[in-house]
């Protein structure tokens, strides 16, 4: 089944008020609008850009969450939703197809997803939100501040340089395809 944006936001609706905080679903429409947009100036798909951003971070709804990757994968399985969508419950935290590749520390070992990022092959949209999810607090901020953001939250771990480096890897890339800096697209970055 596909997942629209619009019923991807009414989830994020529905969820106001029932997680210990609501943070996590004003960051998932910030994602969610800032795909979209470089969806649009890449000429992509700019609703199925929003889709995924919305829903990334999903599985917070349905428990703990520092298990919300594979919650969120899990769910929207369960609702009967196409794997592209499940997929980028899992996707979204992981760079360069490496579970260790992440903000925070060392994930616990789950062979499912270790593998499952390994060999996945990452769409653009999904690079996209990997971009996005490291762009957006509950506003738009650069990457470097997002990720100082993380590591005051989260501390500094054995892999922090490697998702630092990885990250700016990624953000360079979109800057190559855009032919200019992706923070051009996001001018509040400067005040945020
Ligand atoms: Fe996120």
């Amino acid at each position: 089944m596909k997942l629209t944006s619009a019923k991807a936001l009414e989830m994020l609706e529905n969820a106001k008020g029932k997680t210990k905080d609501d943070g996590w679903i004003y960051h998932s429409i910030c994602v969610g609008n800032s795909a979209g947009k470089i969806a649009k100036a890449l000429n992509l798909d700019e609703e199925y850009a929003k889709t995924l951003g919305y829903i990334h971070d999903i599985g917070k709804s349905v428990g703990e969450f520092c298990s919300h990757v594979m919650n969120g994968y899990n769910y929207l399985k369960e609702l009967g939703y196409d794997d592209e969508y499940a997929n980028i419950c899992l996707t979204h935290s992981y760079l360069n197809n490496d579970v260790n590749c992440t903000a925070g520390a060392i994930p616990e070992d789950i062979p499912f997803r270790t593998e499952f990022i390994k060999n996945h092959k990452y769409t653009i949209y999904e690079k996209i939100i990997n971009l996005c999810d490291l762009m957006c607090t509950r506003v738009n901020v650069t990457l470097e501040k997002r990720l100082i953001d993380i590591m005051v939250r989260r501390g500094v771990y054995e892999n922090t340089v490697y998702h630092i480096k990885e990250a700016q890897k990624l953000k360079k890339e979109f800057d190559d395809m855009l032919g200019y800096n992706v923070y051009d697209l996001f001018p509040d970055v400067i005040n945020n």
